[in-house]
């Protein structure tokens, strides 16, 4: 049974209460602790993952929305307690403390017992945005909308709520908040890029986390809305990893859109979205291909294979079984394209050494720099081939 509130619950523009969190290592740390960067709560029970990748699209949206803020998210991943973004050229590393039980003195100290909640901290300790709702309720978009609009426009009193005197009992051990100048106080006053990316991450987070989906329905009618209405869809059928899949797509869909959002196929990554990663890599009729920079409509009747189609059944494709053999990948993003790439590999006229294997995959990129692995696994494959 859902327990009452019994504490006043903490809104937006007030201080954060302090609390005591447990680091894998054992060393306590307090929330005050990480006072200079924005701080993610999330009052969920365990079973999400913040770095599924339908939250990126929502991420994404939600960004497109606010004018003058132009961030696009390639991916999340979490390290811990941090939560890692990923955008074009640049990166986030963000606190996000997961998993805090909706019924416990945490919960009931932000005022939230018995509920779900998302609270933004920022770099001061205070409450920058939240959203509570009973279990089982999901946020509705346009709220979600409304602040993150307010974020990057805060009014007046959010302002001053956001630099008001805090509360002597959660004033910070060590506090760490920088004294700013006269004329930089201004600027000081908008949210960092940190700060809004952070809340726009808690949003994509509410939208995606909260288990029913129904009042979150106005942002998928948003994305699934055509972007030209004039343009007449198209009906094309594909065999993907050998059946065959018929889809009313416009004209302008890439492949890869075509696979992960209208087949359920989420294998195939989207990491640059032109061409310069790897990340979307498929075969056509047998060729690897960049399935981001190919429009789906040219593929009426192609035999398109994904990552999905390499293994039999519950037996891995010998290259998957090298790939984890000999430590092929660390976060896993790019594997799916990496081991596209490598199987293609195999029908290819790629010479013998280990430099050879590198330019055949030079169009893969890896950021956590598993590539000795990578070419490992390659040639252990084409090893055992031969042999
Ligand atoms: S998504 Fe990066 S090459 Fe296609
Ligand atoms: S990007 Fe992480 S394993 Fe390649």
């Amino acid at each position: 049974m859902t327990k009452t509130t019994s504490r006043a619950r903490i809104d937006v523009g007030m201080p954060a209460p302090d609390f005591a969190l447990a680091e894998a290592s054992g060393r306590s740390i307090t929330l005050s602790d990480l006072r200079g960067q924005p701080v993610i709560l999330a009052f969920y029970p365990p079973d999400w993952d913040p770095s599924r990748a339908d939250q990126l699209a929502h991420f994404n949206w939600l960004v497109q929305q606010v004018p003058g803020v132009n961030a696009e998210l390639l991916g999340i991943s979490m390290d811990g307690m941090w939560c890692q973004l990923a955008f074009a050229g640049d990166s986030v590393r963000v606190p996000l403390l997961a998993d805090l039980d909706p019924n416990g003195a945490v919960a009931e100290r932000f005022g939230v017992q018995g509920e779900q909640a998302l609270f933004v901290v920022n770099a001061e300790g205070v409450v920058a945005w939240r959203h509570a709702g009973p279990a089982g309720m999901a946020p509705n978009a346009d709220e979600l909308l409304l602040a993150l609009e307010a974020l990057a426009t805060p009014t007046p009193e959010a302002q001053a709520a956001r630099f008001a005197p805090r509360d002597e009992q959660f004033v910070p051990v060590a506090p760490c908040v920088p004294v700013r100048e006269e004329t930089e106080l201004a600027s000081a006053l908008l949210p960092s890029r940190r700060e809004f990316v952070t809340t726009a991450l808690a949003a994509a987070l509410a939208l995606t986390v909260m288990p029913l989906a129904a009042k979150a329905e106005p942002i998928a009618a948003r994305l699934a809305e055509p972007l030209y209405p004039e343009v007449a869809s198209a009906s094309v059928t594909l065999r993907v990893n050998g059946r065959p899949v018929t889809m009313n797509i416009e004209p302008r869909v890439t492949l890869l859109d075509a696979l992960r959002e209208y087949s359920g196929l989420t294998g195939t990554k989207k990491g640059c979205d032109h061409g310069q990663c790897g990340a979307c890599t498929v075969h056509v009729n047998g060729r690897r291909q960049l399935s981001c920079l190919s429009f789906a409509v040219m593929h009426q009747g192609d035999e398109i294979t994904t990552v999905e189609g390499l293994a039999t059944g519950e037996t891995l494709h010998p290259m998957q079984a090298a790939f984890i053999k000999h430590d092929g990948f660390q976060c896993g993003y790019c594997t799916s394209g990496q081991l596209m790439s490598a199987t293609a590999l195999l029908a290819e006229p790629c010479g013998p050494s280990d430099a050879d294997v590198k330019e055949c995959m030079s169009g893969n990129l890896c950021r956590c720099g598993a590539y000795p692995g990578i070419v490992a696994a390659i040639q252990n494959v084409r090893a055992t081939a031969r042999g």
